[in-house]
Parts: structure tokens; C-alpha cells; sequence
């Protein structure tokens, strides 16, 4: 069956916390139960999977590389995109609740640029196979540009709670305006922003809210979101942020 392909991509500069909330949504949308998930890891500096505990076997990068030096291996009926695509769809990681996609880093110069545009060939396809995409993003937004055809149904900018994280995130909401990136909604989510920080901000986009300092994550010496308790304050917190961009998505889908 053809699937509605919800697309959530998470952005913001590095070190504010994309990838542990892109982990701490794909683990809220695996608890309720509400469908497919595809995780995308498209950081080639990140680790998405071992957020959510788990060791990715294939990234696109090493398909790249693996088939590129052994060229000889692509069939006759197809070209070697056609065979890097099928292969990355034939091999894809398979977490408990979730499937998992990552970019990885392709080892020839040049090749980033060509490993991106894999990743969204792949991710056109895929629109259709899962009910929920959440994409892990680096900073450049190459795989999200205007050629990519369908919109982004939430886009997350994350900041740290800093006068400076804050002025990233902007630039961050114009490089996505500059860049024509189509998305229905968009959101700048506060991270690491404990309660008698939290101030009012001006911000471009909704401030979809704040998330707590957590001290099993800080220090940076396990960021598996899945260890979490289900009654910690950061995940009571976002998971009603999520609710909430999930509830204004519906909306937007019915006005
Ligand atoms: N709310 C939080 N409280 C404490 N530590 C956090 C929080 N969010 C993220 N971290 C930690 O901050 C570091 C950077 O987070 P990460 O998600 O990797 O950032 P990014 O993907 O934006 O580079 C990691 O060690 C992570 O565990
Ligand atoms: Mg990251």
C-alpha cells in the first residue's frame, strides 16, 4: 500500500542537539505505535543509530565505494545508480521498531556531493514505502533542496539556549528560506534549555518549546536516548512537543 511519507527533518548547527532529538522523535513515534518508521542519518559527522542504540551494518557511502571498485558487479539491465539504489534498498538496517538509513562518507573526492544525490534518489523512493521519514541533517541541507519533490511536513530547528546558538538558528531559518526548501511548518525548538533559563524569544518561526539539560546525556559519554526512562523530564518534554507538531500537521492537512 502506498504510504502518506510524513516527512520531520531535524536541523541547526553542530553540537546544539539534531541528532538527539531526531533520535528522542524516532523513539516517541516507535512507542505510539502509529506507523512506519525510516530513520535517516544524512550527518556524515553523526551516529544517529547509536542514539538509538544501534550499529548501523551499511551506509551509502560504503555501497559507493564497495560498487565503484567493483564495477564489473553491476548486472547488464541496469545502470550503476540503478544498482547502488537497489542495493542500498535490498541492504537497509533493521532496528527494533524502525528502519535505519545513513549517509556515511564515501572515501573518493568528490564523492559526497554524488553520495547525496544517492540519498535522495533513495529517499523519493522510500517517501512512499514508510508513513514517518525523520531526517538527522547536516548543515549545508545539499540532499533537501528544491529538487527534492515532495515537502517536508515539520521542520525542527534546533538551538542550544545561548545568545549565539539563537543567532545560528536564524541563519539557519534564512538558509532554508534561501534555498527554496519547501516545508508546511517550521520550528525552532529550544534544547538544553533548563526551566529558570527560559526566557521569551523572537524567533522568525514558532518557538515549538524548551527541553531540560539532562545529566545522563550531558558529558556526552552516553547519548543512546533508548537508556532514557520513559518519566524523565527531557523525554516528558519533548515527547509533548512532538504530540503537538503532530496534532498542527493534522490540521494544516484538513484546513
Ligand atoms: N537536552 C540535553 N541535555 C544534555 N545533553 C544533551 C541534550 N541534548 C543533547 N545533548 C548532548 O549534547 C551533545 C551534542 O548533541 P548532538 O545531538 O550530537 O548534537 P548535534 O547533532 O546537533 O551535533 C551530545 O553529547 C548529546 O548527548
Ligand atoms: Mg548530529
Amino acid at each position: 500500500m502506498k504510504k502518506a511519507g510524513k516527512i520531520i527533518a531535524v536541523a541547526g548547527k553542530g553540537g546544539v542537539g539534531k541528532s538527539t532529538i531526531a533520535a528522542l522523535l524516532v523513539r516517541y513515534l516507535v512507542k505510539q505505535k502509529i506507523g512506519s518508521v525510516l530513520a535517516v542519518d544524512a550527518d556524515p559527522n553523526s551516529n544517529l543509530g547509536d542514539y538509538l542504540g544501534f550499529s548501523p551494518k551499511q551506509d551509502i557511502g560504503r555501497i559507493i565505494d564497495e560498487i565503484s571498485k567493483n564495477i564489473n558487479q553491476v548486472p547488464v539491465s541496469m545502470s550503476k545508480d540503478e544498482f547502488i539504489s537497489y542495493r542500498i534498498e535490498t541492504t537497509l538496517d533493521e532496528a527494533d521498531g524502525f528502519d535505519l538509513l545513513t549517509l556515511g562518507r564515501p572515501e573518493g573526492s568528490g564523492c559526497y556531493c554524488y553520495a547525496n544525490n544517492v540519498l535522495r534518489t533513495v529517499l523519493l523512493r522510500f517517501m512512499s514505502s514508510y508513513d514517518y521519514i525523520v531526517i538527522d541533517n547536516e548543515a549545508g541541507f545539499e540532499h533537501l533542496s528544491r529538487k527534492t519533490v515532495k515537502q517536508i511536513d515539520a521542520l525542527i530547528i534546533v538551538s542550544d539556549n545561548t545568545g549565539n546558538g539563537l543567532k545560528a538558528a536564524r541563519r539557519t531559518f534564512e538558509l532554508v528560506n534561501e534555498l527554496q526548501i519547501k516545508y508546511k511548518n517550521i520550528y525552532l525548538l529550544v534544547n538544553k534549555a533548563d526551566v529558570d533559563s527560559r526566557k521569551k524569544i523572537e524567533f522568525p518561526a514558532e518557538v515549538i518549546g524548551f527541553t531540560s539539560n539532562n545529566m545522563d546525556l550531558a558529558g556526552g559519554i552516553n547519548s543512546n536516548v533508548t537508556d532514557l526512562n520513559e518519566n524523565t523530564t527531557l523525554i516528558k518534554e519533548t515527547n509533548e512537543i512532538f504530540s503537538l507538531i503532530f496534532e498542527r500537521s493534522e490540521s494544516c492537512l484538513k484546513s
